[in-house]
């Protein structure tokens, strides 16, 4: 898809069969939000997380950034996560990483990315601190996959130190943490964590607790 008035005319179409299936479904959704899920996914445009997922407007509050990570000190995704679990009550916040992951990829490389070079600084740590691990995988694609299954740890075991989280947590059961790798080559997904509620179960599964 090259034409940016694709994207319109596919909009209205979508538009319509939507009404068509449900002619209150707008009504509805305008009425305001209560997502069920948190998710926290790449950039990378062959990650559709609504579609690859069957998920409608309404069921998915999004955070989306370059190798799906959790910065302790990124007020953008602070708010995301402050705004979803203690405004929406999201019961689940999923991080969803992807195999063939570009910041990955350049993780692994030399320092040449520009700006983005202080982005993947942390990745460049798990990379360091699982250098044997990584190392003992001889083919490139499945190093990248296991990589992108210790990145989605990695971010899980920030996400469980959060404020946000570890108060959500003392209040009660919510939220769940979970972490999924999208294989892009299949278009399925593999779960690598999953029911993550509560500091001791945090501090069982997850790196750095
Ligand atoms: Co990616």
């Amino acid at each position: 898809m090259e034409s940016f008035k694709t994207l319109i005319e596919n909009n209205r179409a979508w538009a319509s069969e939507m009404l068509a299936q449900d002619p209150e479904f707008f009504k509805r959704t305008e009425s305001g939000q209560a997502p069920h899920f948190l998710m926290i996914g790449c950039s990378d445009s062959r990650v559709p997380l609504e579609r690859m997922t069957g998920a409608l407007p309404g069921d998915m509050f999004v955070h989306r950034n370059i190798g799906n990570q959790v910065w302790s000190m990124d007020v953008n995704i602070l708010s995301v996560l402050h705004y979803a679990i203690n405004v929406l009550d999201v019961p689940h916040v999923i991080v969803c990483g992807h195999d063939n992951c570009g910041a990955l990829k350049a993780a692994m490389g030399p320092a040449s990315n520009g700006v983005v070079d202080h982005w993947l600084s942390d990745i460049r740590n798990t990379l360091r601190w699982h250098k044997d691990e990584l190392e003992a995988v001889a083919d490139p694609k499945a190093k990248l996959a296991k990589l992108a299954e210790l990145n989605v740890m990695q971010q899980l075991g920030i996400l469980s130190r959060t404020p946000v989280i570890r108060d959500a947590w003392e209040r009660g059961k919510r939220p769940m943490l979970h972490g999924w790798v999208y294989d892009i080559s299949s278009g399925l997904i593999r779960v690598v964590a999953e029911q993550i509620d509560s500091e001791q179960k945090a501090a069982a599964v997850l790196p750095n607790n």
